[in-house]
């Protein structure tokens, strides 16, 4: 496009986007939203985006889709806008907001974006997947991370744990230490999506933060099939020792319930199990505690969820703008994090009135977005596309249950990678 005129045209473009949110008429509007937070926490964390909607006379119109990691909610959402019946807005998060960027069927969000600053607010991390094409795409409203370890106060100390395991090695001996006082050593839910999640943190462990980012984030075929990625599935099978019979269809938040109830010694999950945690009033250090996974310290393994809107027509267009504001606020930023578990999506916002697991999640961010260790979770869709992540998915999940050896999943890993090029 010849220089002179681009200028001008993308001027055009902002005034039609900013003349697209302009604020229509008065009076209720409403605003639909498809996601998948429907345990205790999740539910009470949206609460307070609901609460801060109706104060500006935007009614919630919940479209909850159960099932933990947002697979259902995922194919639920492909249907809706194919049948032409978009939402107004979508829980999304990492390469799935990608995908849909592509599709030209969400709200450019640029006009709410620069009135709220959020290219000054928001960490560079989450703008990679927010913005697209210089357009920001969606509105983020947490952090999550996936490499921690939960563990019950009283099954630790009834099993002779005095404090909590810091290295791999330690972590094997308190697990078997657990499951020989007579509890389940490790709670743990047989979904793909959960399996990939204590995957996370096992290549964290295994091969540290460069060894996640080549393997995993790169998806270096040598690197995926190599003796460190072997050694990281030989922890998987040992870990599989350690779950109860019962694991398969076991949700995310019915394994912290056994921690929760003093049933299971330890769970790795992501910091959407502190949102359980609170919900049930529990008190870290006294009730339970919060670790990042064994020899993963220093290092984060993210994803943050967002919110993107659809194109609807005009009669959405308030409702959705109130609602985008209403995400980015400081208020609804602090008030649904500190209840969902998860970090604040802004920059600079008081960890104050956040717990001590909560404290420590902001914390472990910017430590690790200073040092290079911020590394996309690809059991939460940060690391690798839909169509890759899915392929990981199912090695990742074979493996464990014992459908293949740790040889032949590296193998099937880079054979993934190489097929997905
Ligand atoms: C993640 C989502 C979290 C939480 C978790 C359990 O994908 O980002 O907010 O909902 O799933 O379902």
């Amino acid at each position: 496009m010849q220089s002179t005129l681009k200028p001008f045209l993308s001027a055009l473009a902002l005034a039609a986007a900013a003349a697209n949110w302009a604020p229509a008429r008065a009076g209720q509007d409403t605003v639909q939203v498809l996601h998948w937070w429907t345990a205790g926490g999740e539910a009470g964390a949206l609460q307070v985006l609901k609460d801060e909607l109706l104060r500006h006379d935007v009614q919630w119109q919940d479209v909850p889709i159960a099932g933990g990691g947002g697979a259902q909610a995922m194919t639920t959402l492909r249907a809706r806008v194919l049948a032409g019946d978009p939402p107004s807005a979508a829980q999304l998060a990492g390469f799935d907001i990608a995908d849909w960027s592509h599709q030209g069927v969400l709200q450019d969000l640029n006009p709410i974006a620069q009135r709220q600053d959020w290219a000054r607010k928001v960490p560079k991390a989450l703008q990679d997947f927010d913005v697209y094409q210089g357009r920001w795409i969606a509105a983020p409203i947490d952090v999550h991370s996936s490499n921690w370890l939960w563990a019950s106060r009283q099954v630790l100390t009834r099993s002779g744990i005095t404090r909590p395991p810091a290295t791999w090695d330690e972590f094997l001996a308190d697990l078997a230490k657990v499951k020989k006082a007579g509890f389940v050593a490790l709670a743990a839910g047989g979904q793909p999506w959960q399996i990939a999640t204590m995957f996370d943190g096992v290549v964290l462990s295994t091969g540290g933060p460069d060894f996640y980012r080549r393997s995993l984030l790169e998806r270096d075929p040598k690197v995926l099939d190599s003796p460190t990625m072997i050694k990281a599935f030989e922890r998987m099978s040992a870990l599989r020792s350690f779950v109860d019979q019962g694991y398969a269809n076991r949700d995310w938040n019915e394994a912290t319930a056994m921690i929760m109830q003093g049933r299971a010694g330890f769970q790795m999950v992501g910091d959407w199990a502190l949102g359980e945690f609170n919900h049930a009033r529990q008190v870290p250090g006294k009730d339970y505690l919060c670790v990042r996974t064994p020899g993963t310290q220093g290092s984060v393994t993210y994803h943050s969820d967002a919110l993107v809107f659809f194109k609807r027509g005009a009669k959405d267009l308030e409702a959705q703008r109130i609602t985008a504001e209403a995400v980015m606020s400081p208020e609804v930023q602090i008030g649904f994090n500190r209840i969902k578990g998860s970090a604040p999506a802004l920059l600079g916002v008081s960890p104050e009135s956040f717990n001590a697991c909560g404290r420590k999640a902001i914390a472990d961010l910017a430590q690790a977005d200073a040092r290079g260790t911020l590394l996309g979770s690809l059991s939460q869709g940060n690391a690798v596309p839909p169509a890759v992540k899915g392929a990981f998915f199912d090695v990742i999940a074979r493996e464990f249950n014992g459908a293949i050896t740790p040889t032949e999943a590296a193998r099937q890993l880079a054979a993934a990678a190489k097929a997905q090029y």
